[in-house]
């Protein structure tokens, strides 16, 4: 009986408590779900981020490279640029958290070439860029300097008109000769010294003939055994090479006429039209 009597008593308190205060907590009624809020929400992963920011999420895609890792490995602080706090640098990742200034100090300043860290490897050619080729490419700035041709007066970024591009010669040059393949210019040309010309083999003929047209036509012509020999056989290797005629004929003359006598062409006269043996 005490039970009963005692809930009695609280009920008429509560009533009485409500009618006194006459108010409800809220206008609404929203019941609540600690439930929701049990566990702490896990990190949003790149395509939960990209749901917003599309722009940078395709850029990783498409160009990222190895910076296709989590936003939030490099966004550790994020919405939290403030205008009036102007605070946009200080929140935004630092190269330097996770690199070295890996181009020496004449390049510490990552952003002003690789521009957008969602695509690095992408850099345009800027005057800044086209102005400091020689800061990583010493190499081929010193064999541009140290063999002089007009090539070394030509500025990188004229040939190299994107960062990695590499040019065909067939933009600036005609070949020799019509129809030599584009595949043959390396084969004599250093492109940072064109002028050192070297080759191996034998099989140059046209090259040769379309510049000493005068000396292969009369070669092409003798009738002396010579005019089956490459021109790149006697001048091997390297332009301009002029041959010993005992590199092939080791000793086609008894020594005493060669003593007195040393001078081959003394008698033979013209390597490129020997006069008739017969
Ligand atoms: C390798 C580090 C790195 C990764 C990974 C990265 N970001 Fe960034 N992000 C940066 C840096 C550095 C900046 C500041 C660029 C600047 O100063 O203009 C930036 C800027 C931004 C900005 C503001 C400028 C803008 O482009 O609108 C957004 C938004 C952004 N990142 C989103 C993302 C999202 C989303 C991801 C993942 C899908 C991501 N980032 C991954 C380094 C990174
Ligand atoms: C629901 C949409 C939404 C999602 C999801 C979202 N952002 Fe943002 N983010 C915004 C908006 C809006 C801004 C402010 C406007 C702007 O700069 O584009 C912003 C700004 C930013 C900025 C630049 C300004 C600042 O205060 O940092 C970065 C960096 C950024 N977000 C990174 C991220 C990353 C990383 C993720 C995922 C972890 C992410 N955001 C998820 C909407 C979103
Ligand atoms: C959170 C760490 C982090 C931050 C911040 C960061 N990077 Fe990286 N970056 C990396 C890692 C890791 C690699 C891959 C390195 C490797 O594999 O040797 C990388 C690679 C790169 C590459 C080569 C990309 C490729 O695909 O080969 C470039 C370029 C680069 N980072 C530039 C930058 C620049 C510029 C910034 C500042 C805007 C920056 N990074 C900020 C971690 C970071
Ligand atoms: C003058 C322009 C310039 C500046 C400044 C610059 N970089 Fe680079 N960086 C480049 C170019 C160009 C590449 C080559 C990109 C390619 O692969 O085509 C490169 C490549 C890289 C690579 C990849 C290296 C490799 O061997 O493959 C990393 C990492 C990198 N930069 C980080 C940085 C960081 C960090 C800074 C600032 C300390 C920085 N860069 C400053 C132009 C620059
Ligand atoms: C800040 C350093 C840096 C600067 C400045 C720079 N480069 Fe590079 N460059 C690199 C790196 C790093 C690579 C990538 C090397 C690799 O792929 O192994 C590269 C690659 C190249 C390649 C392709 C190499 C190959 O073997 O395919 C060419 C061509 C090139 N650079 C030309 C230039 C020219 C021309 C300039 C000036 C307009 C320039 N670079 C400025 C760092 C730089
Ligand atoms: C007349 C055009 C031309 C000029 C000028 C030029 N290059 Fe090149 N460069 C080329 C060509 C063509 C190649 C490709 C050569 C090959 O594949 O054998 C090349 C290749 C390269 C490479 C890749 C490595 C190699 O040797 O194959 C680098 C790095 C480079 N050039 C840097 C430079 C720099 C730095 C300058 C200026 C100091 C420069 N180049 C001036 C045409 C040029
Ligand atoms: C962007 C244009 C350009 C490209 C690409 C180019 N060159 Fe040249 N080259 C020139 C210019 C300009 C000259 C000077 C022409 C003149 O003054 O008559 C020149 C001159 C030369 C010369 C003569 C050098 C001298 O000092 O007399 C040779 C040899 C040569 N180029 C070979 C090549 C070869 C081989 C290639 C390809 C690997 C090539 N060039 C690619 C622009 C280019
Ligand atoms: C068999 C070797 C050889 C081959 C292959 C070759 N060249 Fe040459 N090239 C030379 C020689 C030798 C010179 C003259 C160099 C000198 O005057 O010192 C020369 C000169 C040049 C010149 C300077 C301008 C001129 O005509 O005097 C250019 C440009 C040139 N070559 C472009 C090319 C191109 C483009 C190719 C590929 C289609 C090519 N060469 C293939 C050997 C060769
Ligand atoms: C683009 C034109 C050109 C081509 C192609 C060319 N030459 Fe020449 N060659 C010259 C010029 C110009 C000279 C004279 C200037 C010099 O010594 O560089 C010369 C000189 C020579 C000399 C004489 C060197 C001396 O000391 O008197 C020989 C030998 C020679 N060339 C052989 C060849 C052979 C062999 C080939 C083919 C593999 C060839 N040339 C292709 C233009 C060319
Ligand atoms: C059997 C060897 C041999 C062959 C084949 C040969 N040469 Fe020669 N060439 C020589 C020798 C040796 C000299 C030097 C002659 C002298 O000292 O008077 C020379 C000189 C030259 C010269 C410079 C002097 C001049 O006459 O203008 C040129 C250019 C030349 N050769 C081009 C060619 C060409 C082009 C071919 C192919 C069509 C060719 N040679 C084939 C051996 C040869
Ligand atoms: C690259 C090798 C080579 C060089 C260098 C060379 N020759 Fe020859 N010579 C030959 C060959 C191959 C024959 C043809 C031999 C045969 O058919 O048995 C020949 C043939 C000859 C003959 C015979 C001609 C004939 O028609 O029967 C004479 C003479 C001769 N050479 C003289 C010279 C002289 C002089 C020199 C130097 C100025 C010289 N050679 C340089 C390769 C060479
Ligand atoms: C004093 C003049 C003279 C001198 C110097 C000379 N030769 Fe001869 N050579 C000849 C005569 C003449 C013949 C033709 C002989 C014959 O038909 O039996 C000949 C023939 C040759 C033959 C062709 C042999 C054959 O079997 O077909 C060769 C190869 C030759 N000489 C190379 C040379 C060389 C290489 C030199 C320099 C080292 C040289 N000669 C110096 C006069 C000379």
């Amino acid at each position: 009986m005490k039970k009963s009597t005692l809930s009695l008593f609280v009920a008429t308190l509560i009533l009485v408590a409500s009618t006194a205060f006459a108010a409800k907590m809220a206008t609404v009624d929203i019941p609540e779900k600690p439930e929701m809020y049990a566990t702490a929400p896990a990190a949003l992963t790149p395509q939960q981020c990209a749901q917003c920011h599309t722009g940078a999420f395709n850029g990783l895609k498409t160009a990222g490279g190895k910076h296709r890792f989590d936003c939030q490995a490099c966004h550790t602080v994020i919405h939290a640029y403030n205008p009036k706090k102007a605070n946009y640098d200080e929140v935004m990742p630092k190269c330097a958290s996770c690199h070295t200034d890996i181009h020496g100090p004449a390049n510490k300043d990552c952003a002003s070439c690789h521009n957008n860290p969602h695509t690095p490897r992408k850099v345009a050619m800027t005057q800044r860029l086209a102005t400091t080729c020689a800061t990583c490419h010493a190499e081929e700035k010193a064999e541009l300097v140290k063999f002089p041709s007009k090539h070394t007066n030509v500025s990188c970024d004229r040939c190299h008109t994107s960062h990695g591009f590499k040019p065909s010669c067939f933009m600036c040059h005609k070949p020799h000769f019509k129809d030599q393949p584009i595949e043959a210019c390396a084969k004599c040309h250093s492109v940072h010294k064109p002028k050192q010309v070297t080759y191996q083999g034998t099989d140059w003929n046209q090259t040769c003939a379309s510049c000493h047209s005068k000396v292969a036509a009369k070669l092409f012509n003798s009738k002396a055994r010579h005019s089956k020999v490459a021109c790149a056989s006697c001048h091997k290797a390297k332009h301009g090479y002029i041959p010993q005629c005992t590199e092939c004929h080791k000793a086609p003359h008894p020594a005493s006429i060669l003593t007195r006598f040393p001078n081959c062409l003394g008698c033979h006269l013209d390597v490129h039209d020997l006069p008739s043996m017969k």
